[in-house]
C-alpha cells in the first residue's frame, strides 16, 4: 500500500491536473459526468480550482488525483458530500483509499462536521470498496440519481457518521 497524502489544491496545480485528466478521459467517459473539450484544459481547471471550496489534491510525491467536499451543510446536519478521483496510470495502490482517510479526519476534526456521504454508480466497485475500507456503510439505492454520461443513472448511497 502507497502513502496519499492531500492538500488544497491551488492555481499552480492546475496545468498537472489537466494533463491528468485528459490521459484519463477515455477510460473515465462512462463513469463522470459529460465533459467538453474545454474540461481538459488549464484554464477550466484552474477555474475550477479557484471556484471551489473544499478541493484537495491527493499526492504521491507527484500529483495523482483530487478529493472534495461538497455540499457542506451546518447545523443540525453538519454533512457533507464525498467525491474522488484518481489518475488512471496511479489506480490500484491505495491512493483513494488513503485520501479519504485524510480527508475523513479533516471533516470529523478540523471542520467539525458529524457525517460525511459518498454515491456511487451500482457496478463502480472499486469506489464501494474505498468507501467500505474507510468505514462507510450502504444506506440504500437512489433511483436515476446522478447524471453521468449523459444519462440519470441509479446509485447506491453511502455514509459515515463521526466515531463515537
Ligand atoms: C474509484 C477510484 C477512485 C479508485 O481509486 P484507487 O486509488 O484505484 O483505489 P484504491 O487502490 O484505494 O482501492 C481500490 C479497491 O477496489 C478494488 N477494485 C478495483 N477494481 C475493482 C473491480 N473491478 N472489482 C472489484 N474490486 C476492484 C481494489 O482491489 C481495491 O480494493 P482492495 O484494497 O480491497 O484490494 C478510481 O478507480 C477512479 O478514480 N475511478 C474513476 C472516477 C470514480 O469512479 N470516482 C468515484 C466516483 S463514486
Amino acid at each position: 500500500m502507497t502513502t496519499a497524502s492531500i492538500r488544497p489544491l491551488t492555481a499552480a496545480d492546475a496545468e498537472e491536473l489537466a494533463r491528468l485528466l485528459a490521459a484519463s478521459r477515455e477510460l473515465d467517459a462512462p463513469c463522470v459526468p459529460e465533459r467538453d473539450d474545454a474540461f481538459f484544459t488549464a484554464e477550466a481547471q484552474r477555474a475550477r480550482i479557484d471556484g471551489t471550496h473544499h478541493v484537495y489534491g491527493i499526492f504521491e510525491r507527484a500529483l495523482a488525483g483530487t478529493i472534495a467536499l461538497s455540499n457542506v451543510a451546518g447545523a443540525p446536519f453538519e454533512s457533507a458530500s464525498l467525491g474522488y478521483w484518481v489518475a488512471a496510470a496511479r489506480r490500484g495502490r491505495g491512493l483513494a483509499t488513503g485520501a479519504v482517510a485524510a480527508l475523513s479526519d479533516l471533516a470529523f476534526g478540523e471542520l467539525g462536521l458529524h457525517r460525511l456521504e459518498a454515491a456511487t454508480l451500482v457496478d463502480n466497485v472499486a469506489s464501494q470498496r474505498v468507501l467500505e475500507k474507510n468505514g462507510f456503510t450502504r444506506i440504500g439505492l437512489a433511483p436515476r440519481y446522478l447524471r453521468i454520461a449523459g444519462a440519470w443513472q441509479d446509485h447506491l448511497l453511502y455514509q459515515r457518521p463521526v466515531d463515537d
